[in-house]
């Protein structure tokens, strides 16, 4: 067995470790708060996770001691409750919880486990925003937790789009897992008809990049999720947004970053 540390700088580098070591055949990983050890069965594949990574300080170590790779991989994904949700991994079989909408997700390829921060605070205003007959755009979907979430809610029409293939796959699989029949996914915002709610969990430079797609895309009065933005960022997504008006806004502390989720009105 084989043992790689490699550091990360941020979320969104984190995901892109732990997706490239799937692509890998890693056989588990344990996080720190800025590093993350991922197993490898054979030294194959560690030198290849580690050619993706060449600007990295990485340590590769030979270990030998057995350990229960699948239980722990397993205790990395809980089952998590947003009222009226509860976020089930898929291995985890449990019966329809009584007074909860049971969501499964398969925790693996694409982000939108449940458990991150900003992907809790967009499910917060969708449970708050979203009505029965609203046409949703999940902009940047990952696994699709966030489009599940509004059809459960009443979505009438769900417009899913990832530019990551791998993302879409998951998000597939997991849509046909909670039996939802009003979600479509693309890899692109094609020409469409305005949404109701615009929901979108990306980092700021994407979502400054994608502001002109989002005002083309979102109905006068319709309402906008904007999730991912780190607390020192929040003036320079407020002046891009100021033609917006805010509604309200949510944070959440993890072990490493203080983030912000706003809700904004089309004027
Ligand atoms: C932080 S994840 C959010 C996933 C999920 N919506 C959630 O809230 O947990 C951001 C997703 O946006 C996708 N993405 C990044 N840039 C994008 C773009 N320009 N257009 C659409 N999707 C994008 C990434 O591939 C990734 O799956």
């Amino acid at each position: 067995m084989w043992q790689v540390k490699i550091p990360f700088k941020n979320e969104e580098e984190k995901e892109k470790i732990i997706l490239s070591s799937y692509l890998n055949n890693s056989k588990g990983l344990q996080e720190s708060d800025k590093d993350l050890i991922i197993f490898f069965e054979n030294k194959e594949d560690s030198d290849g996770f580690k050619s993706s990574f060449t600007n990295k300080e990485i340590f590769v170590e030979k270990v030998s001691q057995k350990i229960d790779w699948l239980s722990k991989w397993k205790r990395f994904h809980k089952i998590i409750r947003i009222p009226p949700f509860l976020i089930v991994p898929s291995f985890k079989k449990i019966k329809k919880p009584l007074g909860f909408k049971k969501i499964i997700i398969n925790p693996s390829f694409a982000f939108g486990t449940g458990s991150h921060p900003t992907t809790k605070m967009c499910i917060k205003f969708l449970i708050d925003e979203v009505k029965k007959g609203d046409t949703v755009l999940d902009l940047g979907c990952g696994s699709a937790i966030l489009s599940i979430c509004a059809e459960k809610l009443g979505a009438l029409r769900v417009f899913a789009v990832d530019i990551d293939e791998i993302a879409i796959k998951e998000a597939k699989k997991n849509i046909i897992k909670n039996r939802c029949k009003n979600i479509s996914l693309s890899t692109s915002l094609e020409k469409t008809d305005k949404f109701d709610i615009i929901v979108c969990n990306i980092l700021l430079t994407t979502i400054l990049e994608l502001k002109w797609q989002i005002d083309g895309a979102l109905k006068k009065g319709g309402k906008l999720i904007l999730s991912g933005i780190l607390k020192e960022q929040t003036d320079e997504l407020m002046n891009a947004f100021s033609d917006y008006k805010l509604l309200k806004r949510r944070t959440l502390k993890d072990k490493n970053y203080h983030w912000i989720s706003f809700l904004y009105e089309k004027i």
